[in-house]
């Protein structure tokens, strides 16, 4: 009997403030979930029901999911699907997606936990065990990824302020002040499993340069923590300049990226540097109010007048919240 699915589940986007590329080498990172990333609603198809449509307007996606689809989006999805206890057929799933796709925003980690959380909550009929929903989307994230740290899924799951470890417990964390970011998409497409297989060539020819780097990456992590708790926004400007230079001495930033983290700076922001993956993406910009946070992208908008044009991909501000 095929599986049903809950009626609607959200997942966050996420922004990792301090950790990424080192976390893959087993550094602790520090993310930060972005509320209601992405809603999937559930609707049973007419009969014959003998096929998945999903849709996500923003995204520009509208997909028949076919056990023969070599669309990795249908593959991800038909893969968190079998695991949560397939076969479902028969839906029509329409997403809203708040974060734009494919920027370093945790899209694909969006997907596969709403996804997870649809298909379990429906077996467990209300709201599945967080971890299980974060193993089923990284059976997803791996087609996507490779072999991903898990941090996208971790947070896309849980949401707040996450300190996370691969193979540890992740641990939510309390901020001490109050921290706005402006998230900056830079409009240049880039995929997380390339730019991650970069910086492991980097690596592999010079490890005695690059794994100090990975090493320092994941100090910038505890300190980071510690200014956060500590509501030391100054630290943590200060110590999210560095992240930013030491991602570049990785090979992961971009001009684009240093010329929109300057700018920022310029239009007053208290620091910037690249999120995720890099090589595109986006670049986080801090704020110690949402003023200064919208100030930060009236400015930006002057200067990168070519950001705001596609509404999906501008400039916008969050309040991090733990
Ligand atoms: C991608 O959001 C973060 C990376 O560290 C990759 C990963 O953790 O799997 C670049």
């Amino acid at each position: 009997m095929p599986l049903a699915l809950q009626p609607s589940a959200v997942a966050c986007g996420k922004v990792i403030l301090f950790g990424e590329h080192s976390v893959v080498y087993g550094q602790p990172a520090l993310a930060a979930g972005l509320a209601r990333g992405l809603t999937l609603h559930a609707t049973p198809l007419p009969r014959p029901r003998d096929a998945i449509e999903l849709s996500i307007p923003a995204w520009d996606l509208d997909l028949r999911l076919t056990p023969d689809s070599e669309h990795p989006v249908a593959r991800a999805c038909l893969e968190v699907l079998a695991h949560c206890d397939g076969p479902v057929t028969g839906w029509r799933l329409e997403g809203e997606a708040r974060i734009p796709c494919g920027a370093g925003l945790g899209s694909s980690a969006a997907l596969t936990v709403a996804l997870a959380r649809l298909a379990l909550g429906a077996v467990v009929d209300g709201e599945p065990d967080l971890d299980e929903v974060i193993a089923a989307s990284m059976i997803g994230e791996r087609v996507f990824h490779g072999t991903p740290s898990g941090i996208d899924s971790a947070v896309a799951a849980r949401g707040g302020v996450v300190a996370f470890e691969r193979g540890a417990p992740c641990q939510a964390v309390a901020l001490g002040a109050s921290l706005w970011l402006v998230v900056i998409p830079s409009g240049i497409p880039r995929q997380t499993g390339a730019l991650v297989a970069g910086v492991a060539a980097r690596r592999d020819r010079m490890p005695e340069v690059i794994d100090p780097i990975i090493g320092a990456l994941g100090q910038l992590v505890h300190r980071g923590r510690a200014a956060l708790t500590g509501a030391r926004l100054d630290v943590l400007a200060e110590l999210t300049s560095v992240a930013h230079e030491l991602l570049g001495s990785l090979g992961v930033s971009l001009p684009m990226l240093d010329r929109l983290c300057a700018a920022a700076v310029e239009h007053g922001a208290l620091a910037a540097k690249l999120t995720g993956a890099g090589g595109g993406g986006c670049v986080i910009a801090l704020c110690d109010t949402e003023a200064l946070a919208r100030g930060v992208i009236e400015g930006l908008a002057h200067s990168f007048p070519e950001l705001a044009r596609a509404p999906a991909s501008a400039p916008f501000a969050v309040e991090v919240e733990s």
